[in-house]
């Protein structure tokens, strides 16, 4: 079997993480991408130089041009603006809407079969976007917000109750922005549902932190967002994809009538594979999450006109 090769986009931190990440676990050769020379190289070689301690034979290369992200299996696009304190992630749109577009005709030229994750901000429509403008099947574009979210959440949970984080299972649904929607009703503490274990108003305040979480990370840093758990969850993404495991995670994906909505690119629990997204999973919802749901997909939707006229469409 050949070697597998992701394209990482972008070497601020989240792409430098996920690069180191993706090299670190071994799963693929990783070439690290940037428009300003000299950082993706430097950061590459940085990184090559700790697989001798680390211990990993894949390789990573940094390079200004896209010639040598020929033949992708995966592309990962984390370029653009991050949110200042303040901003939220849709202040980001015009800015990075450029940037993803510009990267994603560069990505499609040498990797027409690629599979592309998007992670820039904000990303349920820069996911939109760069299905747009690659013209891909809508399978093979999709975007990290849900995975994080629910990590965040799963976070909160075990630091409010002290137990372990592997016994928590969390859902969140919606576009990755401040509506997003913490679902405590499926979510579970070792199988006990979260609503049976902490009573409403510890749970609204954990999903409340949940939502504001990269703001509050956002707030502390000050020059920027986050990085580890963003490139913590894209690894976890392009795992499932170049392992073909079939996992379920919730992703910004292209919705074909699921949960009534087509056509728009929403957080959602999705089977990941070698094609991508290869099944968008339903949740049956009550009438409140419903209301929560459809109010966070309306901001994914009021964006996407300005998307579409972004890039020449409308
Ligand atoms: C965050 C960014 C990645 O939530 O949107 O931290």
């Amino acid at each position: 079997m050949s070697r597998r090769k992701v394209t990482v986009v972008g070497a601020g931190n989240v792409g430098a993480t996920t690069a180191q990440r993706i090299v670190e676990r071994g799963i693929a050769d990783v070439v690290f991408v940037d428009v300003v020379d000299g950082i993706p190289q430097g950061k590459a070689l940085d990184i090559l130089q700790s697989a001798p301690i680390i211990g990993f034979d894949t390789k990573i290369i940094g390079t200004t041009r896209y010639e040598a992200t020929k033949g992708s299996d995966i592309a990962v696009i984390t370029a653009g603006l991050a949110r200042k304190p303040g901003m939220s992630r849709e202040d980001l749109l015009s800015a990075n809407a450029k940037i993803v577009k510009n990267i994603t005709s560069e990505l499609i030229k040498y990797s027409p079969d690629a599979i592309i994750i998007v992670v820039t901000n904000p990303v349920d429509l820069m996911t939109f976007l760069c299905a747009e403008v690659s013209g891909f099947q809508k399978n093979r574009v999709f975007g990290m917000g849900g995975v994080l979210d629910t990590a965040r959440f799963r976070t909160f949970i075990a630091m409010e109750l002290n137990v372990p984080i592997k016994d928590i299972n969390a859902v969140v649904l919606g576009g990755h922005g401040d509506a997003m929607v913490p679902l405590p009703r499926l979510s579970t503490v070792s199988g006990r549902p979260l609503t049976e274990v902490l009573n409403i108003d510890k749970i609204e305040a954990i999903v409340k932190r949940t939502r504001d979480g990269g703001a509050e990370i956002v707030s502390l840093l000050k020059t920027g967002s986050a990085y580890y758990a963003p490139s913590a969850a894209v690894m976890e993404m392009v795992e499932a994809v170049l392992l073909d495991n079939k996992k379920i995670l919730p992703c910004s994906a292209c919705l074909n009538g699921e949960y009534g909505i087509k056509g728009l690119y929403v957080g959602a629990p999705v089977q990941l594979g070698k094609n991508g997204v290869e099944k968008v999973i339903e949740i049956t919802l009550t009438k409140e999450e419903r209301i929560a749901f459809d109010k966070s997909v309306g901001m994914v939707r009021d964006g996407v006109e300005q998307v579409m006229s972004l890039i020449g469409k409308k």
